[in-house]
């Protein structure tokens, strides 16, 4: 069936910010809109795989025949990518989470003093939500893990590093510093990488691709995964 060739996929995609709560009213968090992992959850229900897209708060609607589940936190996003990836051929990690959350979350809204001028925060480290799920479900029940690698400057480098770093099968880097592309913007370009030891000795595979709107990318994105995960399942 050449037109859904993800038939019998099941996609776990995470997408959007993450909220951090510091009190019953307030949070921090990012500019992330979710347009990309939205965009990929689309293009890869419409490739006939089963889509699960684990979502932190936006206000997009979810696409027909997507799996949605909100979350809010870190901690829930974590909780939510850590049992559906158990039952997950690939995992895309597209969400912004915030690396850090409050060490407290205040019960009660927390005041002005009228004694000082600053105010002293503790955060503590978040999961690496996708850095986890690529090393607890290491063998045979591990899902094919793609990340995202948004960055300002030494796109390529940092991308490698983060590939690396956090054992990815797939990493989709872009310049978020690029007027018009990125954060919040109806179009991206991508580099993507992987690791590869076949090719005339290079340790990466690459494939650039070029400035395009967020629903073309998504699918490109997933042509190239899923040419990946042929390939990985061939060996
Ligand atoms: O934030 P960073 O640049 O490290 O994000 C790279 C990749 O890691 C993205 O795919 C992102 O969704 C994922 N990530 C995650 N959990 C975090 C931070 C990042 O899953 N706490």
């Amino acid at each position: 069936d050449e037109a859904r060739p993800a038939k019998g996929l099941t996609v776990t995609i995470t997408a959007g910010p993450t909220r951090e709560p510091l009190d019953p009213v307030r949070y921090l968090s990012n500019h992330s809109s979710g347009k990309m992992g939205y965009a990929l959850a689309e293009a890869a229900a419409a490739l006939g795989a089963t889509v699960h897209l684990i979502s932190g708060p936006v206000s997009l609607a979810t696409p027909s025949g997507v799996n949605r589940l909100d979350v809010t936190s870190a901690n829930e996003m974590a909780e939510a990518a850590y049992r559906l990836a158990a039952q997950s051929d690939v995992f895309i990690g597209c969400a912004a989470v915030a690396d850090y959350r409050a060490a407290n979350v205040s019960e009660h809204k927390i005041k002005k003093t009228a004694n000082s001028d600053e105010l002293k925060l503790t955060l503590v480290k978040n999961p690496d939500i996708i850095a986890e799920v690529a090393k607890h479900r290491a063998g045979a029940l591990r899902p094919f893990m793609v990340g995202f690698a948004a960055e300002t400057r030494d796109v390529e480098a940092y991308a490698r590093d983060k590939l690396t770093r956090k054992g990815l099968d797939m990493i989709v880097a872009n310049d978020v510093s690029l007027a018009g592309l990125g954060f919040g913007a109806d179009h991206n370009a991508a580099l993507l990488l992987w690791p590869s030891a076949d090719e005339a000795g290079q340790a990466l595979g690459r494939r650039a691709l070029p400035a395009q709107s967020k629903a073309t990318l998504a699918t490109a994105i997933l042509d190239c995964l899923l040419e990946r995960l042929e390939q990985a399942d061939a060996t």
